[in-house]
């Protein structure tokens, strides 16, 4: 019996603890709970708080944007306005220079071409009346005026060909290419040309011919090629014109560092022709290999 009431009596002893023991886990659950939930509203108060602010911020970033969206808007306006004004600007340039190569051409055609035309027709007509003896030896005078002649008319072709305005740009460049040939029988020139006379803005004619002019002058000189390929084309949204040798090719940053004084006008000319007519230039060249020029322009309707 006494041992059954000692371990009843030890077990309400465990019991009672356990139970204190629960009340103060229940309690602590509770306060637990309770700071738990005053942490949580707490933090709902704040993410409110901060939401407002957050939100307010928002807003005012949103203003932000916007009027930064129309200034962007605004400077974007004034820079393309700038850029047509600029190319405007670089066109009249252009034609200016044209209009003043035309304006000698013609004064060299009406002036000294025809002074040659009056002195060849008279020497002919002297000639026919001399005798023989007289006539022969003089006749060594008409290659000689021939050539003065022929010299005045590539002075003036060079200038400003009336072919250009006449014919177009096309025309233009087969003209060209017969005359280099005759004058360079050991150059090959393979021409592709692929794109209509229409495709080409007009201001972008000219370049186009200075360009060839400057290029075939070039290789003539230094390239001792004896192939050059022509293209011209509209590609991917441009006109694109190539003018490549199978030359000899030089060392290009040697030539672009060297002393304005000392430098040619060739290559810089082309580039900056090119780039007033809002085109790209590019030139390559490699030792052995040969030379390259390209040149290319955005495709522009003719107004
Ligand atoms: N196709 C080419 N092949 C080999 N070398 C070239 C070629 N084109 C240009 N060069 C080299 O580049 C240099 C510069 O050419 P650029 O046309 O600027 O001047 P230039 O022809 O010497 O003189 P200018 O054109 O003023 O009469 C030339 O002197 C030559 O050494
Ligand atoms: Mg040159």
């Amino acid at each position: 019996m006494g041992s059954d009431a000692e371990t009843r009596g030890t077990l309400i002893a465990e019991i009672k603890d356990l139970r204190a023991r629960l009340a103060e886990t229940e309690k602590a659950l509770l306060a637990a709970q309770k700071s738990r939930n005053n942490h949580v509203s707490k933090h709902a108060e704040d993410e409110i708080r901060w939401g407002k602010e957050r939100n307010h911020e928002r807003v005012k970033a949103s203003e932000l944007l916007q009027f930064e969206k129309v200034e962007h808007r605004h400077s974007e306006e004034e820079l393309g306005k700038t850029r047509e004004q600029l190319r405007d600007v670089s066109f009249q340039l252009l034609l200016a220079e044209e209009t003043e190569r035309k304006r000698i051409a013609q004064e060299i055609h009406d002036g000294i071409g025809q002074h040659w035309a009056t002195v060849k027709l008279r020497v002919e007509r002297i000639l026919d009346r001399l005798g023989k003896e007289i006539a022969t030896p003089l006749k060594e005078i008409l290659p000689i005026i021939q050539v003065g002649m022929e010299e005045t008319r590539r002075i003036q072709m060079n200038l400003r060909p009336a072919l250009l305005d006449d014919l177009g740009i096309l025309a233009t460049i087969s003209w060209f290419c017969r005359e280099f040939r005759k004058a360079h029988p050991a150059i090959r020139v393979e021409t592709k040309i692929d794109l209509q006379e229409d495709d080409i803005f007009n201001p972008v004619k000219t370049v186009i011919y200075r360009l060839l002019q400057e290029a075939l002058n070039n290789i003539s000189k230094h390239s001792k090629t004896t192939l050059v390929n022509l293209t011209l084309q509209k590609k991917e949204g441009v006109i694109e014109l190539i003018i490549q040798d199978s030359g000899q090719g030089f060392e290009l940053d040697a030539v672009l560092t060297l002393k304005s004084y000392q430098k040619g006008l060739g290559l810089s000319g082309m580039k900056e022709r090119t780039h007033l007519s809002g085109g790209s230039f590019w030139i390559e060249s490699t030792k052995g290999i040969g030379t390259a020029i390209r040149a290319s322009w955005p495709l522009l309707e003719n107004r």
